[in-house]
């Protein structure tokens, strides 16, 4: 394809996923990570799946002794269920961003609520392209479901060039029962209530990251039905 037609593409693409995580994607999510019991069975799947997802993470951030001193960035964030854990656990400072900012506003309002500490909680509307500065540690829990391969690990790396010492990172991963149930999908298409959504090679993954200077400390998937997700923690070299 050509790179023009490629770059636009990409840009339909992005603008796509803003518009639905600001609108009917915003208040499906939203449902799913809380308590509300208006969620469907699917959806309360992927939230007893994601909710793994978060326990691991907040575990292994546990066993660092100085958490006080670590600052993190939580990049697409949703409506913090990673940033406002890790903020009522004593991080020295988070920044929360995504592309939506509803998400965003959300957050706010369930760390307000939660009794966060806001000077050490700042938020910003950015997608991940768009983050720059330097952070000891960089946690992005799927997000990359709206990157195609070679997108998702330009995504690592750049990711990588912003972590001081630990990146975390969770995506849903290839595996060829969930292609061929994409294929019958996509043979079957019915009308489509989300976005456009990619499972990746985590061979590819943890390669871009080594390419960075980083290596595969631990790796953990976490499965519930209709959520699965390969959660991997790599440290700087
Ligand atoms: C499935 S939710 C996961 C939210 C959160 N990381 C969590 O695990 O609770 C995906 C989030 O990624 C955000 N997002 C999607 N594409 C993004 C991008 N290119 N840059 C920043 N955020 C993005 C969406 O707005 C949404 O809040």
């Amino acid at each position: 394809m050509p790179i023009e037609e490629l770059e636009n593409r990409k840009k339909a693409e992005k603008a796509e996923v803003t518009q639905y995580f600001n609108e009917t994607g915003f208040e499906r999510w939203n449902r799913i990570y809380s308590s509300s019991d208006d969620v469907n069975r699917v959806q309360r799947n992927i939230r007893i799946g994601h909710q793994k997802t978060i326990n691991d993470v907040l575990s292994w951030v546990n066993e660092s002794n100085n958490i006080n001193e670590i600052n993190f960035c939580d990049a697409g964030c949703g409506v913090g269920s990673i940033c406002i854990p890790l903020s009522l656990m004593g991080a020295g400072s988070i920044v929360a961003s995504d592309i939506s900012q509803s998400m965003i506003e959300e957050t706010k309002k369930r760390a307000v609520t939660e009794g966060v500490n806001m000077n050490k909680l700042s938020f910003l509307t950015s997608d991940l392209e768009s983050l720059n500065g330097s952070f000891h540690t960089v946690i992005c829990l799927d997000v990359f479901i709206h990157y195609p391969q070679d997108a998702a690990e330009d995504m690592v790396r750049h990711l990588c060039n912003l972590t001081e010492n630990r990146l975390i990172v969770s995506f849903a991963p290839y595996t060829p029962l969930l292609a061929i149930l994409k294929k019958i999908g996509q043979a079957f298409p019915g009308p489509s209530k989300t976005t456009r959504a990619y499972t990746l090679r985590e061979k590819g993954i943890i390669k871009a990251a080594e390419a960075c200077g980083f290596k595969l400390k631990r790796r953990k998937l976490n499965k519930a039905p209709f959520y699965f997700s390969q959660l991997l923690e790599l440290q700087k070299i």
